[in-house]
């Protein structure tokens, strides 16, 4: 199975040239064979905003809106695409994770670790990370800084994940780092798809990577070009969870230690 990550620049109030740079990166997945496809956050929109109109401008209803559809299309021949996209719905706008597989929209996820100023432009999603199947194996989904919350990936690995599909926006020099962590505490496959840039004052830094469940980097783009990069994975290798012959990943946890993690913190 053919596993892509597409990186671009999106740029806010440029929402004629973000379809198109989507079309072209859709186009190179395509000629590439990729089954499963990772793309960034908010590639609709852009993500250093200053005004409000321009998030609402940006922001479209999934799966009606243009860049879903786009999506959808390239979904029909039996594939699977995750995207980040500037979500407009009835209770708001959010910063969501759309999944489209074989011509159909499969799930929305709205990020729930918003980051910096994303806190005054969006609503925090409040549902639980989503795991989708496709063809047999098992797809979970969080959005850029949830990497930064370990419980994320965990439950997601949980759910049955083989596979996290992870849209991102990265300004921290952290997260393709920790996602070798989190791939290895969870022995599950990362695909996270960044994006590339500066926007305003804000640098982007690429480097959209995939790893497998030892935590070996299967492929990492450069920090500034646009493309589609890949690896050919069996997600089914994310079914061992022996880390020895006597540990296992899940079995060998002590939930019953645990319960800090899940005690709401005092503001
Ligand atoms: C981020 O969550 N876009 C850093």
């Amino acid at each position: 199975m053919k596993l892509g990550v597409g990186q671009m620049a999106p740029r806010v109030t440029e929402n004629e040239g973000n379809i198109a740079r989507l079309k072209a990166i859709l186009k190179e997945a395509d000629e590439k064979d990729i089954d499963v496809l990772v793309l960034p956050e908010l590639l609709n929109s852009g993500y250093v905003f200053e005004t409000e109109e321009e998030v609402e401008e940006a922001a479209e209803s999934i799966p009606e809106g243009r860049a879903s559809k786009l999506l959808l299309a390239w979904s029909e021949k039996d594939r699977l695409v995750v995207a980040g996209l500037c979500e407009r719905a009835d209770n708001g706008i959010f910063n969501s994770a759309a999944v489209f597989a074989k011509g159909n929209h499969v799930t929305t996820y709205r990020k729930i670790h918003l980051f910096q100023n994303e806190k005054d432009w969006f609503q925090p999603g409040n549902e639980e990370p989503p795991v989708v199947s496709y063809d047999g194996h098992r797809y979970g989904v969080m959005v850029c800084f949830d990497w930064a919350f370990p419980e994320v990936a965990r439950i997601l690995a949980l759910k049955g994940a083989e596979v996290i599909l992870h849209p991102a926006n990265l300004v921290l020099p952290y997260c393709q780092r920790a996602m070798i962590t989190r791939s290895i505490e969870n022995g599950v496959f990362t695909a996270t798809a960044n994006r590339i840039g500066t926007e305003r004052d804000v640098t982007f830094t690429g480097n959209s990577q995939i790893t497998n469940p030892r935590g070996e980097l299967l492929t990492q783009m450069s920090e500034e070009k646009a493309g589609v990069g890949w690896a050919e994975i069996k997600p089914e290798e994310a079914l061992d969870k022996m880390m020895t012959d006597r540990n296992h990943l899940f079995t060998d946890r002590r939930p019953s230690l645990y319960s800090r993690i899940t005690q709401v913190p005092d503001d």
